[in-house]
């Protein structure tokens, strides 16, 4: 009865996520066995103990009442203070929209902005609630095309073509998740200029930017001229201060963008959890110090699993930028992204992603999240090894 009654566009919906693969994994643990989970996208340190402690004191002076739509004054005001810093960003106050974690601002944006019969170009290999928020808004989406012989690095030659007088938004994401690739400066520079003149809508996610592993420094492309009227950022506290579960994120955007996703929040959530805000500002007011310690370690486990992945015969993995996101190809063995996933929880007791939920055209690739210790890392390279010279002897 309820399928009748529901919208087709929910129906519809389908997210191959960590946290249906987590659940995959179980029964395969209620047997008894240990499963690396490779899974899901989160760090595995815990928060920074002052972060933690900024919101006990918000919650013990009673900071639990309703409060702005938009988000607190104090915290807005640093995240405007931290796009200049951190992204080369001139915002005020009114360009910040807090949310609870980072994803509201897709729906927001989409809500907002996205039509009927509009084109959104999406990375691909991307997030994939990029397409199904634009398949729930009858759009399309177009798959902005990353190669492996490019390192899955965008450029504007990838996208130039690819947009028409349908494009309504265009979604960039650097550092990539799954690839962990970035688009490098003079591609943004390039893309920016391209895009300058045109009424497209871009949404730059940026929720890995601080974890990323070179030397150059990661410049918004909300940053470059007349780019920030029509940028709406990304960015949160979910990956850079092991904040996942507490949902802090927030949107860098123009103020009248701004006020037109006001109501939206009203009509959902209210606001974002007060005492957590003031948790929020710890974070960027507080020592930075345990923000580095974590890259440098997501950064060393990434040298001993994609190292380790490119030393497996068959295999090839491109050299992640940044995030904790391993995506190698698996082609050489024959097997669809689900049958690998299957294969590899089956017979190696790992738990993964298939390549394929990334987007189009991505069988025979998994992706890993290599957000766990090395021990578990290293043991996950053995298992994979000898599970991978089982598939074709
Ligand atoms: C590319 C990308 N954007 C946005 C998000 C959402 O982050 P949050 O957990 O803060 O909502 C994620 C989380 O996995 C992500 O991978």
């Amino acid at each position: 009865m309820f399928k009748k009654l529901m919208n087709q566009n929910v129906l519809d919906m389908h997210i191959v996520s960590g946290f249906e693969m987590k659940q995959k994994a179980k029964i395969f643990e209620d047997q008894g066995n240990k499963v690396i989970h490779l899974e899901l996208g989160e760090p595995d340190f815990n928060t920074p103990a002052n972060i933690t402690q900024a919101g006990i004191e918000a919650m013990n002076r009673g900071e639990s009442h309703y409060s702005p739509p938009l988000g607190l004054l104090p915290l807005r005001k640093e995240i405007a203070k931290y796009a200049k810093n951190y992204k080369g960003i001139e915002a005020k106050t009114e360009n910040i929209v807090v949310t609870p974690g980072a994803k509201p601002i897709l729906f927001y944006t989409f809500l907002t902005f996205v039509n009927l019969g509009d084109e959104v170009i999406i990375p691909n290999p991307g997030f994939p609630i990029y397409k199904v928020l634009t398949k729930y808004m009858g759009a399309t989406p177009v798959p902005l095309k990353g190669t492996e012989e490019n390192n899955f690095r965008i450029t504007l030659k990838d996208l130039e073509p690819l947009v028409t007088d349908k494009t309504k938004l265009i979604i960039l994401n650097s550092p990539n998740n799954p690839t962990g690739s970035i688009i490098e400066q003079k591609e943004v520079k390039a893309i920016a200029e391209f895009l300058r003149d045109k009424d497209i809508i871009v949404l730059s996610d940026e929720i890995y930017d601080r974890l990323y592993f070179g030397d150059e420094k990661i410049i918004s492309i909300a940053s470059f001229p007349h780019m920030q009227e029509k940028t709406i950022v990304l960015d949160g506290f979910s990956k850079a201060y092991a904040m996942t579960g507490w949902r802090l994120g927030y949107g860098i955007m123009h103020e009248s963008i701004a006020k037109a996703f006001n109501p939206l929040i009203v009509a959902s959530n209210s606001n974002t959890n007060t005492f957590i805000q003031y948790a929020g500002i710890e974070a960027y007011q507080g020592p930075q110090d345990e923000v580095e310690k974590m890259k440098e370690g997501f950064k060393a486990r990434r040298d001993i699993f994609v190292g380790g992945l490119n030393s497996i015969p068959h295999v090839s993995c491109v050299i992640p930028d940044g995030a904790f996101y391993a995506f190698p190809n698996f082609k050489w063995f024959g097997k669809s992204s689900d049958e690998l996933t299957n294969y590899i929880l089956e017979n190696a007791y790992i738990s993964s992603l298939p390549g394929s939920t990334f987007g189009v055209d991505l069988e025979g690739y998994v992706r890993f999240s290599y957000a766990t210790s090395r021990a578990n890392l290293n043991e996950a390279l053995n298992r994979l090894e000898s599970a991978l010279k089982k598939v074709k002897s």
